[in-house]
């Protein structure tokens, strides 16, 4: 009950949130549009009680207030319709806002890549649709229970024998939830094939696989697997289709037989002369009504169980971004600090183990570490080995499991996150290839600096990119990516020189992580580059104690730095100097000589 209090109380909040005005409107005018309209049957017994007995002026103002309730509920349904649609569009918005907001805002990115979690994050994405469905569904609920006490008071007023048509509905509310949950069920069930299906439409038809798909001969085998998915979930929901339809039928049975019974008792009244015709009437129209209002009611609970579902989900990322939140702030150390101007000391790890999820193996462990400030340390090791995961701990996109960082002795959890963010910058292998102009896509690596030409120019010729805007129509203001009309697009290594350059664009940030940033460019570029790089890298260090991180598999690039830590199963095996790891002989001297060999 907590749980349900807790998800109509956000729905209702998102709908005022998003538009308070309209959201008033559609909450209260559309259950008394519809509750004026159940009480057309009275105005009729009024009518015919008029004709009956001959009174002139209670037909004309029964005849008045049939057309006027009438007309006022028509409309009104049509403008809180209106009102309802606005109100459900206003709400869909305010959820992309919060949903981007969201997941934007939470601290680190497991909600992101952690299996555990991208589930119910996608059928957040994919369905947030239903949150607003909520909205409609609960002021329906309201509206067909208003209109259920309104018809039986009515009922009950002429011939209190009839309160048992409300009963004999009963059958129909519940055999139609049942239904309602049957095509739910199966609709969940199939939700996974359902997913696999798009995929494999996505494949089939979406511009990156179509090399891959051609040069394979996957075209047919994608589509039967498609077309196999498809029967399969199509066949369970027809199944779940005809068995609710089947109990909705049984339901209505029973109420066309408690119908009957009251249409006779009603008319047995009459005829006994202990109804007027005008109770006849009545009892006849509300009667009608109450299979409706009863199957609406049970439709309205069904929709609103199923909205239940996407409301948790929501929550559960708002209790998410809020449980990280809480935890970020290391308990009774006070408030959060600004991240130093400089380095002196440096970065310190002790102890620091990670695990992405509690069933995983561990992706780091024990790893004790000093990155001494103005340093360029090279980070290697076989894939897998935990380089990328070392370095989204220093850019605190994940918390350790274990152990803590401290920068200049300072724990880097005290460290307000924004603020150490500001000061690092970073460059990934798996970069972002920003459809903008080419100037912003090198600018928003320091979005204060996104106009300033001088200094994106700056930032590619340090990521050795100055020839990219001599060799675009429109230099740097050309839009980049095939969806822009007019748009250039790059080669993959001219991509990932944006991005690099993207890295460069922040001066002096205390922690710059380069992880495979150069894997699309030749070895021979990655050398000259980081070796101009590292000078350079040097010399800022000397300035404000910056510390820069690189990983990568070319140990032609690697040998230059001041520090190299050979990563294995997460463990920390081997670490110092190019010369000082060769003269060990241990794995960086084994993975050091084969590559050189295959230069040879
Ligand atoms: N988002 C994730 N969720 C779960 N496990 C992950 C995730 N990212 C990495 N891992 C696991 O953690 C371990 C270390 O991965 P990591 O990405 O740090 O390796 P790496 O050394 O950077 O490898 P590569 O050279 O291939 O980039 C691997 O076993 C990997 O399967
Ligand atoms: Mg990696």
């Amino acid at each position: 009950m907590r749980e349900w209090r807790r998800a109509v109380v956000a729905v209702v909040g998102l709908a005022f949130a998003a538009d308070r005005r309209r959201a008033w409107f559609a909450v209260v005018a559309w259950p008394i549009c519809g509750v004026l309209g159940t009480f057309s049957s009275l105005w009729l017994k009024l009518l015919v009680d008029g004709a009956a007995g001959g009174d002139r002026r209670q037909v004309l103002v029964a005849a008045g207030l049939v057309a006027v309730s009438a007309s006022v509920a028509l409309s009104g349904f049509f403008i809180s319709l209106t009102a309802m649609t606005r109100v459900r569009e206003e709400v869909d918005r305010e959820i992309d806002k919060r949903l981007i907001a969201l997941t934007g805002g939470v601290l680190g990115v497991a909600h992101q890549e952690n299996p555990e979690y991208l589930d119910r994050l996608e059928l957040l994405r994919t369905g947030r649709g239903e949150l607003a469905d909520v909205v409609s569904a609960l002021s329906s609920f309201l509206l067909f229970a208003l209109r259920i006490l309104v018809t039986s008071a009515l009922l009950v007023s002429v011939f209190p024998g009839l309160l048992v048509l409300p009963v004999f509905a009963l059958p129909s509310l519940v055999l139609t939830g049942r239904a309602q949950r049957l095509i739910q069920h199966a609709e969940e069930r199939t939700a996974a094939d359902q997913r696999r299906a798009l995929h494999l439409f996505d494949l089939a038809t979406g511009p990156s696989p179509a090399k891959e798909l051609r040069i394979f001969g996957l075209e047919s085998t994608i589509a039967q697997r498609h077309r196999d998915l498809r029967r399969a979930v199509d066949r369970q929901i027809a199944k779940a289709r005809t068995a609710a339809a089947v109990r909705e039928a049984a339901g209505l049975l029973v109420f066309g037989a408690g119908y009957v019974l009251a249409v006779g008792l009603a008319v047995r009244e009459a005829a006994a002369g202990r109804a007027t015709a005008g109770d006849l009437v009545l009892a006849l129209t509300a009667a009608a009504g109450v299979r409706d209002q009863v199957g609406g009611l049970a439709w309205t609970v069904g929709s609103l169980a199923a909205g239940k579902k996407a409301v948790g989900r929501y929550l559960w990322l708002v209790d998410h971004a809020e449980v990280v939140r809480r935890d970020a702030q290391a308990p009774g150390s006070g408030p959060p600090m600004l991240a130093p101007d400089r380095l002196a000391d440096g970065i310190r790890l002790s102890g620091v183990g990670f695990r992405y999820s509690a069933d995983q193996p561990a992706a780091l462990r024990d790893v004790d570490l000093h990155l001494r400030a103005g340093s360029v340390v090279a980070v290697v090791g076989e894939n897998g080995a935990g380089k990328s995961t070392l370095v989204k701990l220093l850019a605190r996109l994940y918390e350790p499991t274990s152990g803590h960082l401290e920068v200049d002795g300072i724990p880097l959890r005290r460290i307000d996150p924004a603020s150490w963010r500001a000061r690092i910058s970073a460059g990934f292998e798996d970069f972002v290839s920003y459809e903008l102009l080419l100037r912003e896509a090198v600018g928003i690596g320091n979005v204060a600096a996104v106009d300033d030409d001088r200094a994106v120019t700056r930032a590619l010729h340090h990521a050795g990119a100055d020839e990219i805007p001599d060799q675009l129509p429109d230099g740097l203001a050309t839009p980049l990516g095939t969806s822009w009309e007019g748009a250039t697009d790059l080669s993959r290594g001219q991509w990932q020189k944006v991005a690099l350059a993207r890295a460069m664009m922040r001066e002096e940030p205390l922690l710059l992580l380069l992880d495979e940033p150069t894997a699309a460019l030749d070895a021979e570029t990655e050398h000259a580059l980081f070796e101009r790089y590292a000078a350079a890298a040097r010399a800022a260090g000397g300035r404000s104690g910056a510390i820069t991180i690189l990983v990568s598999h070319r140990f032609s690039t690697v040998r230059m730095a001041d520090l190299i830590i050979v990563i294995a199963g997460g463990r920390i095996v081997e670490a110092g100097t190019h010369a000082h790891l060769l003269a060990r002989g241990g794995l960086y001297a084994e993975l050091y000589e084969v590559q050189a060999e295959g230069y040879r």
